[in-house]
Order: structure tokens, then C-alpha cells, then sequence
């Protein structure tokens, strides 16, 4: 059976992935940075998954207001990173599993939660910066992986609470599946950050510091706080936050925390990182 071997959290900043295709990690504003990352670079070499299902939104590389799914789940074999501003990022293409994706979506859509299923997806620096902090510049990514794209772009982006058990599904259905895999669900985005407006620059340390306490002990009051909070509290791009949920809820009620970063600033973003894992 596969199983779900542990949870990731981080940031996805896009001028992270630029300093990284820029060769600019050793600047003094990124040393600090990256710095909060050899921990997992060392853990992700000694535990290998088979698939990292990687829960990220698109903003607007991908997809536009053409259409705006909810939650879409990429089913082909390959996508190809692409991005606002500069263009796509120089980093390998990323690779699929689609009999685990399509067992996933199968599983997910019997289970109530309608993912929208996409045969092509290109993919962008909400998905293509967290597996270079993790995995570093590589010419192939060691593993496999399953996009999950989050509207928390439009409104109206789904609760935290749905997505705490979108968590839950993936959780079920990846146990559902009879082959043997590692399989670990990250969630991206975050924390605090407000890019544009008159708060554009707002970080709350407060909050971010609180909403990881919540997360990892009483993530179902944590799902009940609502859009505005996100909004107000952690501005308006941080309510990104909510994909951190799908990966609490794929952990199952105990985790066991073996890394916590968090750094301000990088570009206009409170940096939050978490290496978790299931608790038996
Ligand atoms: C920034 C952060 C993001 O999460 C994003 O998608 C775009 C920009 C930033 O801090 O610059
Ligand atoms: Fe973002």
C-alpha cells in the first residue's frame, strides 16, 4: 500500500528561485535564506520519496480568468515549468505519476471533493521554488510529482476547513492505492505577505508564529478562521496559507515536527518552512 510518509510547508517566492537561476545564494539579504534549508536538503537526500504530491496555486502563468478551478489535479506525465514576469524558470521539466494521479482523482471525486482533472498543466514558481529549496539546482528532480493547483487567487477561494480535508481525502486515497510508495504532500505559499495595495510590504510575525502553533496542535479550530482574517491579518496574498491546511490534514491527527524555519524578509514575504511527520 502506498502511504504518506511526511508533510512539507514553504514559501514559494519567486525571487528565491531567481537568486537561485542567478547564482546569488551566497549575497548576504539570501545566505540567511537558504540557510534555513540545509536541514531538509540533508533529510530529502537520506528519504527519497516516490511522490511528492505538491499543493501550490497558479497566478496567472498557467491559468487566467478563463477558467478558475478550485482544485485541479495534473494527470499527464510531464509539465513544464513556465512563469509570470521573466518567462519560465531554467529547471528540469517535472515529472508525473498519472496512475497514482488518476487513482487520487477517482478516489477524491467518489469521496464528494469534484477536482477538476488536467491532462496538460504548465507549472510555475508556486511549484517549481519549493522543490529547488528542497532539492537545490539539479538536472533531473529525484522524484516524482502530482500537482495539486489551489485557486487562492479569486474570489471566492475555498475555506481552510475544505481544505483540511481535501488533506484528509488525499490522505485516504493515497492509502487506497496498492502499490508501495512514499508519497509526501507539501503545501506552499505564505506566510504573511501583501504585494501590492497601500499594505503591500505588511508581515505579521505575530500571527505567523500563532498559525503554526495551530496548525500543528488544534488544526481543526485553525480551519474554522475565515478569509477576511487571512486578509487583514496576514494580507492579502497570505491567505496562500490555507494550502498549508491540505497538508496538515494529509499527516493525520499526531504529527511529529523534525524542522521549523522562518525568516522575514525575502522580497515581500515572511519566509515559514516545516519538515513534518506522521506520528504513529
Ligand atoms: C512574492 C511572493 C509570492 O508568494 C508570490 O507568489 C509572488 C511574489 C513576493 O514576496 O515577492
Ligand atoms: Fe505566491
Amino acid at each position: 500500500m502506498a502511504r504518506i510518509t511526511a508533510g512539507v510547508t514553504t514559501s514559494h517566492v519567486p525571487a528565491i528561485g531567481a537568486a537561485m537561476d542567478l547564482g546569488k545564494t551566497e549575497e548576504d539579504y539570501w545566505k540567511p535564506v537558504f540557510a534555513g534549508y540545509e536541514w531538509t536538503r540533508q533529510w530529502a537526500k537520506e528519504n527519497p520519496p516516490d511522490v511528492v504530491v505538491l499543493c501550490y496555486n497558479d497566478h496567472g502563468s498557467a491559468m487566467s480568468l478563463k477558467m478558475i478551478p478550485t482544485f485541479a489535479i495534473g494527470i499527464a506525465d510531464q509539465f513544464q515549468p513556465c512563469d509570470e514576469g521573466y518567462g519560465p524558470r531554467p529547471v528540469p521539466v517535472v515529472e508525473g505519476h498519472p496512475d497514482l494521479a488518476i487513482h487520487i482523482a477517482q478516489s477524491l471525486i467518489l469521496d464528494e471533493f469534484d477536482i477538476t482533472m488536467m491532462n496538460e498543466l504548465e507549472v510555475d514558481h508556486g511549484l517549481t521554488v519549493p522543490l529547488s529549496l528542497v532539492y537545490g539546482q539539479v538536472d533531473k528532480w529525484p522524484t516524482k510529482v502530482i500537482p495539486i493547483a489551489v485557486n487562492v487567487v479569486t474570489y471566492p477561494q475555498p475555506t481552510g476547513n475544505r481544505c483540511l480535508n481535501l488533506g484528509k481525502a488525499i490522505r485516504r486515497a493515497v492509502e487506497s492505492f496498492p502499490e508501495d510508495l512514499s508519497v509526501q504532500v507539501w503545501g506552499t505559499g505564505g506566510m504573511s505577505h501583501q504585494i501590492q495595495g497601500a499594505r503591500a510590504g505588511l508581515i505579521n510575525k505575530e500571527w505567523d508564529h500563532a498559525f503554526i502553533e495551530r496548525l500543528l496542535n488544534d488544526p481543526e479550530d485553525l480551519a474554522k478562521v475565515p478569509h477576511i482574517e487571512y486578509l487583514r491579518e496576514a494580507g492579502a496574498e497570505g491567505i496562500e496559507l490555507i494550502m498549508w491546511l491540505i497538508m496538515r490534514g494529509a499527516l493525520g491527527d499526531k504529527v511529529r515536527e523534525l524542522h521549523r524555519f522562518y525568516h522575514v524578509p525575502a522580497s515581500n514575504t515572511a519566509v515559514g518552512h516545516l519538515v513534518w511527520e506522521p506520528a504513529a
